[in-house]
């Protein structure tokens, strides 16, 4: 597996670096997208990404043929409705319930859907249950590098031998993305955003390499794959034993 240096892992929970004012930290990532949630879905009406959406939502379909599948900050739902199509059991989960509101609210597949608040960060509120695949839409990329490998790691906690993992997120793309605005000491890139009462938001967005992510991935996943659309990355594996 290719090894790319990377900033020294933090903890779950771990303290960030004083952020100035304004500035992305956890809490105000979470603030945005329930100021955000009526009309985050924009997003998935980008005209020049709309054919890599298409074959990315068949794939999501069929890759949880009979799992029980955690999904890490479901948002709007975009992402379950596809996903869940062939599970047992898939639970979505968010923070917020502005986003979750929405989710609850779309056609669903009957009896396989259930809807759950928890923290990506901690997944205390998940108790002590465990899952047999994960995935997370977008979430990678708001993750601080620094603390990847902690989140990882609470992640595969929850996940049994065998599991598998789908994490899928953003390319940059200029012209398509939002300029980065700064790049901090550890690597993470920031943008500026605008919500649509006027304020301005600063957002952390990393766009991680196969090979960057493929490093923080942990001792127990197996055979990761990275699938490169125009917009957008998949990446997949599977975890071995503890
Ligand atoms: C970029 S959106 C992704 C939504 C969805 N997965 C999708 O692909 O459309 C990020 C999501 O993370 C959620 N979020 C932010 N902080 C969170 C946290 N600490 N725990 C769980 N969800 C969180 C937000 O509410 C938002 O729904």
């Amino acid at each position: 597996m290719p090894v790319v240096p990377l900033a020294s892992p933090a903890q779950p929970g771990a303290a960030h670096a004083p952020a100035l004012a304004g500035s992305a930290t956890p809490e105000s990532m979470a603030r945005y997208y329930a100021q955000r949630a009526a009309y985050y879905e924009r997003v998935y009406f980008k005209p020049e990404r709309q054919a890599d959406l298409r074959q990315m939502e068949a794939w999501v379909a069929r890759q949880f043929s009979g799992r029980r599948v955690l999904e890490i900050a479901c948002g709007t739902g975009w992402w379950t409705a596809h996903g869940a199509a062939r599970a047992a059991h898939w639970r979505a989960t968010d923070l917020n319930p502005e986003t979750m509101a929405l989710a609850q609210a779309k056609p669903m597949p009957a009896g396989i859907v259930q809807f759950q608040t928890v923290d990506a960060y901690s997944l205390s509120e998940l108790q002590d249950e465990t899952f047999d695949a994960a995935f997370a839409g977008f979430w990678w990329s708001h993750v601080a590098l620094q603390r990847l490998p902690g989140w990882l790691s609470a992640l595969h906690d929850r996940l049994a031998d065998g599991a598998e993992v789908v994490m899928l997120d953003n390319r940059f793309v200029a012209g398509s993305s939002t300029p980065i605005s700064r790049i901090d000491a550890e690597g993470n890139s920031y943008q500026q955003r605008a919500l649509d009462d006027g304020s301005r938001q600063e957002v952390l967005k990393n766009f991680p390499s196969a090979e960057q992510a493929f490093a923080v991935l942990g001792p127990r996943a197996r055979d990761p794959q990275w699938l490169a659309f125009e917009h957008y990355w998949i990446l997949h594996y599977r975890l071995g034993t503890r």
